[in-house]
């Protein structure tokens, strides 16, 4: 059975994973290289997604149970929250910013480039420092 703070530390590790192409595709972008930046966002995008489902699955189909101690822990809950606060909006922000790369929106691109910014470096920060992975 998969417990609660196991899955917490697949997704610190897959966030870990992602940040690194993200990052990656920001030294491309640096170094003129536009069409790897858009390569590796795609990846970035796809596996991304790929986590969110597998995760939405478990945590909503296969064991609905796995973060009931997260729910009945108010500083617990206070912790998902603001994590929820950042992760939200990074995810919804995703499909617009592959659209406008892919479409060369160079403007809209970057204006929600920054506010993307923002949005992943909470996800990262308040996911994987603020959400425990130890037993409940
Ligand atoms: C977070 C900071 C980011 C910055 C500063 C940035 C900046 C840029 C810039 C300047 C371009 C060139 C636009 C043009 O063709 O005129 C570009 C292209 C692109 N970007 Fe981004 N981007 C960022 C994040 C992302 C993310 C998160 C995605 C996807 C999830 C993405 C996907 C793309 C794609 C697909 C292209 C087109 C590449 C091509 O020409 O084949 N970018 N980006």
């Amino acid at each position: 059975m998969l417990s609660g703070p196991t899955v917490i530390l697949a997704l610190k590790i897959a966030v870990a994973a992602v940040t690194v192409l993200l990052l990656a595709s920001l030294l491309a972008l640096w170094q003129g290289k536009l069409k790897l930046h858009g390569r590796l966002n795609l990846a970035f995008f796809i596996l991304t997604l790929a986590a969110v489902l597998g995760f939405e699955l478990i945590i909503r189909v296969i064991e609905p149970a796995t973060f009931d101690y997260i729910k009945n822990n108010p500083d617990l809950l206070r912790a998902l929250n603001i994590h929820l606060l950042f992760s939200v909006p990074a995810l919804l922000l995703m499909p617009a910013m592959l659209y406008t790369g892919l479409t060369h929106r160079r403007g809209l691109h970057l204006l929600l480039a920054t506010l993307f910014a923002i949005a992943w470096a909470g996800t990262f920060v308040t996911g994987i420092f603020f959400l425990p992975t130890d037993a409940p």
